[in-house]
């Protein structure tokens, strides 16, 4: 079900440099802005372009049972996941589907190095709902709140990054809770063709660093982590990290990365024909490589509150990396 903007409360006004003056600001860096690489990447991401609004157009793949994916099932899958690291499922028969048939569901697809956290049920799902918990740090994704774009686990390491997720939807809100989807990739490429720089800036090693978490007590629960938003993992594909909170993050100090974050939160609010937009129905899922992402708020009036259940993994979806060519790749 399609929403038109559901998260344009959430817009912020960007305050955005001339591009001309980023290309000024990068002229002191090694990165050199060359013709045949630029000529490179313009057939590279066209084609990409192309490929990904086919997906947009048809999201949807019809599963029979979950548990025993026929080949052409399967292929649908994998190629919608090819083109737009994602994909949108649906099952026929909704009620026969169970906690155990959506990891079955994930494992046919290669995905089994379960991220298991204390957000977790003893199957490795946590349990997405408004849990109505009042708290100084409320937990946004275990409330009703509108979810603003971020890529998951963005406090991880490289090394320990959330490289698939999976999301079924039990129940629907009674209105709401809309999902927003777009490829990284995507971003990343209407990034460097605005100028390579904003890329560079932001695959440096520490653009982005999260503070430790702790406990009320002042335990760390979670070491603080810095990292690049931009990656390439060992497969050759694109990852990011990302989140567009305001709070408990710390940027690097440079006007090469305050313009960068700019110019993304900028391409992210110009780039509503590139996002899909889905309200997931009971029996529906989303399997994706990560992606940035995002909900608007829901509500819930009837007793059987929104459910989804996600489940987070370390390993890519098999068959499905899209690699980059290695010049317009992040240098590792
Ligand atoms: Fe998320």
């Amino acid at each position: 079900m399609l929403e038109s903007n559901p998260l344009s409360g959430l817009s912020r006004e960007s305050n955005v440099a001339p591009v001309k003056s980023i290309r000024t600001l990068s002229a002191t860096t090694p990165f050199e802005y060359n013709l045949l690489t630029h000529s490179n990447f313009e057939s590279w991401f066209e084609q990409k372009l192309f490929g990904y609004r086919q997906v947009l157009r048809n999201p949807l793949v019809e599963i029979t049972n979950p548990q025993k994916l026929t080949s052409f099932e399967r292929a649908a899958l994998i190629t919608a996941i090819t083109r737009a690291n994602m994909v949108i499922y649906r099952c026929r028969t909704p009620e026969r589907v169970n906690q155990e048939s959506i990891l079955s569901l994930a494992a046919q697809l290669g995905l089994t190095r379960l991220d298991l956290d204390t957000t977790t049920n003893n199957q490795g799902l946590a349990e997405l709902a408004d849990q109505h918990i009042v708290t100084e740090k409320p937990s946004i994704p275990f409330s009703s709140a509108a979810l603003n774009w971020h890529t998951d686990g963005y406090y991880y390491p490289t090394d320990q990054a959330i490289r698939s997720f999976l999301l079924h939807c039990e129940r629907r809100a009674d209105s709401g809770g809309c999902n927003l989807l777009i490829d990284h990739t995507v971003i990343y490429g209407l990034l460097r063709r605005r100028d390579p720089s904003l890329v560079t800036a932001l695959t440096h090693p520490n653009a982005m660093t999260i503070p430790a978490h702790r406990s009320e007590q002042g335990t760390v629960i979670r070491p603080a982590c810095a990292g690049p938003v931009f990656f390439a993992t060992k497969d050759g594909a694109l990852a990011m990290r990302y989140t567009s909170r305001q709070r408990h993050i710390q940027w690097q100090k440079s006007e090469l990365v305050r313009t960068a974050l700019d110019q993304l939160r900028e391409v992210l609010a110009q780039a509503s024909d590139l996002v899909l937009q889905h309200t997931l129905e009971a029996g529906e899922g989303i399997i994706c490589h990560n992606i940035l992402h995002a909900r608007s708020a829901f509500t819930d009036v009837t007793p059987h509150s929104r459910l989804l259940y996600r489940a987070r993994f370390r390993n890519p979806i098999s068959g499905g990396v899209a690699a980059l060519p290695t010049s317009l790749l992040p240098a590792a």
